[in-house]
């Protein structure tokens, strides 16, 4: 079996087979991950771009070992070095850089549907690390591997995302991909974070935390968007803290264990406690590990590429 598409430039309309395909495929990348000298020659010969428009820690990271592990030849560009600075487009700047002979790109912008523009103007394989307020699929698919590693099974798992749920790419591609594999989506927050839209598609909504609480196994912890505060999205970050702020005070109220995500980077003692993100059940930091595994998955479906070394 094979994606559908060339491109991963978001969860929306990729199919249950298709998500299943790159877990399953990002399990075997895993326990390449784990011998010794941990690479395979699986894309040697080709060259990838990582794009980044936007500071990123992990995903560019994670996306840079996983080409590494597969033996690609790598191209690192970032905007604040480069000719954008002189005014240069996001068309010019990526039609340049192919012109160099490129197979692949992974790109980060801020503006939504950069990654869908760079699919109409390249003939590259592109990739979406995060665009603006509308996808981050390979996030989305790391928190799937996780979640399929802690806790089995997706079906019917019950997913409750709080937080900044309308400028987050996250959550975005978390509803799409976790409905698609059968588990229930709650997301919470204040009202002003929460667009209407998220209802529609298929998530259910709570403004009050406790009760959203009450009906979940799993929480994934948003990021504040602390460069948002000030535009009165909500009214202090205290008072963020007190009504939304996952602590081990709130937890313990429940007598059961959630597990416990954050997509990072965290803004500790604001949307997530540092006793929580560093408990038990927390899975952070395995969340971290699986990005590297599943960014491996998708550049070799989407490379067309025989498996070579699998
Ligand atoms: N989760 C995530 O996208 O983190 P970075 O912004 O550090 O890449």
């Amino acid at each position: 079996m094979r994606l559908r598409s060339r491109h991963l430039l978001g969860l929306e309309g990729v199919t249950k087979a298709e998500i299943q395909l790159i877990l399953d495929t990002a399990e075997s990348f895993k326990s390449v991950m784990e011998r010794p000298i941990p690479k395979v020659p699986t894309l040697r010969g080709m060259t990838i771009v990582n794009l980044f428009f936007e500071p990123s820690t992990r995903t560019r990271i994670s996306f840079e070992l996983a080409e590494k592990r597969l033996s690609a030849d790598i191209v690192n560009f970032s905007a604040s070095s480069s000719s954008v600075l002189k005014g240069e487009t996001l068309k010019d700047t990526a039609q340049n850089i192919e012109a160099m002979k490129i197979d692949m790109v992974v790109i980060r912008h801020s503006a939504p549907g950069a990654s869908l523009f760079l699919s109409r103007n390249l003939k590259s394989n592109i990739i979406n690390a995060g665009d603006g307020a509308h996808e981050h699929p390979t996030q989305a698919l790391l928190d799937m591997m996780t979640l399929g590693e802690e806790l089995g099974s997706l079906e019917d798992l019950r997913v409750l995302i709080v937080g900044d749920i309308a400028h987050s790419r996250v959550a975005r591609s978390n509803i799409y991909g976790l409905l698609t594999m059968g588990a229930r989506v709650s997301v919470c927050g204040p009202p002003t974070l929460l667009p209407v839209e998220v209802e529609e598609l298929g998530a259910e909504v709570y403004y009050n935390l406790d009760e959203a609480l009450e009906q979940a196994d799993v929480v994934n912890v948003l990021r504040i968007q602390l460069e948002r505060q000030g535009k009165g999205l909500f009214p202090s970050i205290r008072e963020y803290r007190e009504q939304f702020g996952i602590t081990t005070e709130r937890l313990k109220r429940f007598g059961r264990n959630f597990v416990i995500m954050h997509p990072g980077p965290m803004n500790r003692g604001v949307e997530i406690d540092s006793d929580v993100a560093d408990s038990g059940n927390s899975v952070i930091l395995h969340q971290v590990t699986n990005g590297v595994a599943v960014r491996m998955a998708v550049l070799y479906l989407l490379s067309g590429v025989d498996s070579k070394g699998l």
